[in-house]
């Protein structure tokens, strides 16, 4: 049958109208993209989840959000929630790295897609998630390593440092601390001397700082901390010792938020190695992708920087997060 201009431009008018109909055969379904988040632990977990919020809405997903307050078995639990919902798309942040094989074979017999967000996990089955997004830790660590061996090059005698690491078991705890220690083994002055974990929170972060004080109070040259929170808190801890952050005691540490740059503009803490938390945008890109039946890039790496206290006040009102 031959259309006039007329007729064919009424027949698409009323395909986009019936298109934009709930309940036509042609309305647009919306993407489910259900995320299970490590928790609230840290000024960068809280910007990572108002970017994940933030970008499913301007993408017009529909979100189904669960906290995990820093539980494993809540994130196995929420995926199983998903998965029973039959979402579309599965994404978490896993708070450790292992013990997820059986739960993602569970997704994958279900043909739910998983795509996992900031850190990773180490199943040996690489099909059981389409991508992983996010920071290379173990970098971030060689960043922060390399920072202090240039900081320390002219001065003489042991460099003693204390390190408060993330959640154990966790990738960034892992991975900071293995980039950390390639670095600095180059030179046998450079000596951890206590370790620790702080959790990635600042009330962890000022309490085993004081034990570190406590046990080796003026020995100790370096905090390296896996993030600000951490760093933070150890700060109180310091000054509460009767010492100047910064100064008495060098401090590194990882993230780069807000607060870092508060504390680094205060003279207090040194430098931050740079983790980007707004992988929202790039999230959400990935689950139209995978919907759309396009190819996904198996890691996507997010390009970061660090930031020394000299440049801290410049550099703050560009700050996002
Ligand atoms: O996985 C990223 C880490 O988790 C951030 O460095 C830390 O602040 C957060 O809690």
């Amino acid at each position: 049958m031959k259309m006039n201009r007329r007729t064919l431009a009424a027949t698409l008018a009323a395909v986009s109208m019936a298109a934009m109909l709930p309940g036509t055969a042609l309305a647009q379904k919306k993407i489910v993209l259900g995320f299970s988040q490590v928790g609230a632990e840290s000024e960068w977990r809280t910007a990572n989840t108002e970017s994940i919020k933030s970008a499913a809405k301007d993408a017009g997903i529909e979100l189904k959000f669960s906290d995990a307050q820093q539980k494993q078995e809540n994130q196995i639990k929420a995926i199983r929630a998903f998965i029973a919902q039959k979402v579309d798309v599965i994404a978490f942040s896993p708070v450790v790295a292992s013990g997820w094989d059986t739960v993602l074979k569970e997704a994958k017999a279900a043909k739910i897609p998983v795509v996992l967000t900031d850190r990773a996990v180490d199943s040996k089955d690489t099909s059981l998630y389409v991508t992983f997004m996010g920071s290379d830790f173990t970098e971030e660590g060689r960043k922060a390593g390399r920072w202090l061996v240039e900081k320390m090059k002219d001065t003489k005698g042991d460099v003693n440092i204390v390190e408060l690491q993330g959640t154990v078991g966790s990738a960034p705890a892992i991975d900071r601390k293995k980039g950390f220690e390639e670095v600095i083994k180059a030179d046998p002055r450079f000596k951890i001397i206590r370790s620790q974990t702080g959790d990635f929170t600042r009330a962890k972060g000022k309490e085993v700082m004081e034990a570190f004080l406590k046990a080796e109070g003026k020995k100790i040259n370096v905090l390296y901390a896996h993030n600000d929170d951490m760093a933070i808190g150890a700060i109180q801890a310091i000054e509460e010792a009767g010492l100047k952050p910064a100064k008495d005691i060098t401090i590194i540490s990882i993230d780069a938020v807000k607060g870092a740059f508060e504390a680094m503009i205060a003279g207090k803490l040194n430098v931050s190695v740079e983790c980007s938390p707004l992988l929202g945008p790039q999230l959400m890109t990935a689950v139209k992708d995978i919907m759309a039946g396009k190819p996904v890039q198996k890691r996507i790496v997010t390009e970061e920087g660090i930031f020394p206290m000299e440049v801290a006040a410049k550099e703050f009102p560009k700050r996002k997060y």
